[in-house]
């Protein structure tokens, strides 16, 4: 049965959802990796296939920008269409000085200044963490050589609320760098409290798209495509271990 904001039927999602931003790239990505991807969703233009990938199935959606939205698609997913693990694949901006612009980070957890998981927990400083199976599947199939020598780090990451934030505290950035958080994004800290509401699964491989302490650092378009193929590569890995 249709949700609010997925019109598929059940069965129509596979156990495994990878999960891009945008929804062009969640076509892009299921029609390079699987021959036979179908349309389960259009909803709001929040486009979902599934298909199969070496025989076992697979699906990407689509989850928009920021925690609001992730966790929208997240929950219904996990409540309604029997979805056992999601691993988000998107970008980061890099903070940490050992991060370089198209490394590949495995978030094992996400710092925040949203506050969605306290209001879960009544006021408690909730730890967003991703799931260890998936955790070390990825890093598994990293050492294993998935990337092709493409740098990966596996660690800590912060998901903020706000892109644009003329007022913020300017030592903030270099501050979490410090504190050894390899990178910034918007979404990763709220999917992994969701995961843990439903008891499942939830990883971020993440592509570091931009460096923010070094804002002239730019990759050529066939660079971000590349170096998104080995992050996706690694995600694979986790939503089939
Ligand atoms: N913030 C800053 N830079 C970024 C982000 C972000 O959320 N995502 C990719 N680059």
């Amino acid at each position: 049965m249709a949700t609010a904001h997925i019109a598929a039927e059940p069965g129509d999602f596979a156990p495994a959802v990878l999960m891009p931003g945008d929804p062009r790239r969640a076509e892009r990505i299921a029609r390079t990796l699987m021959p036979d991807a179908r349309l389960v969703t259009d909803v709001r233009g929040m486009l979902g296939f599934t298909g199969t990938v070496d025989g076992k199935p697979l699906s990407v959606l689509g989850s928009g920008m920021g925690m609001p939205s992730i966790t929208i698609y997240a929950h219904e997913l996990f409540a309604q269409f029997g979805v056992q693990r999601i691993i988000r694949v998107g970008t980061a901006g890099g903070i940490s000085p050992q991060v370089g612009l198209g490394d590949v980070i495995v978030a094992v957890g996400a710092h925040t200044d949203s506050n969605m998981n306290q209001q879960r927990l009544a006021g408690l400083h909730f730890s967003a963490v991703a799931s260890f199976e998936l955790v070390r599947a990825a890093a598994d199939a990293a050492v294993a050589g998935a990337l092709d020598g493409q740098p990966t780090h596996i660690g800590m990451i912060m998901s903020h609320d706000h892109f644009y934030l003329p007022n913020s505290d300017p030592g903030w950035l270099p501050r979490l760098a410090q504190y050894g958080v390899l990178g910034v994004e918007m979404e990763a800290a709220a999917l992994f409290g969701v995961a843990a509401e439903f008891g499942k699964q939830a990883l971020a491989v993440l592509t570091v798209s931009d460096l923010l302490f070094d804002t002239a650092a730019q990759m050529t378009s066939d660079e971000r495509e590349t170096r998104f193929a080995g992050a996706l590569r690694l995600a694979l890995a986790a939503a089939h271990c």
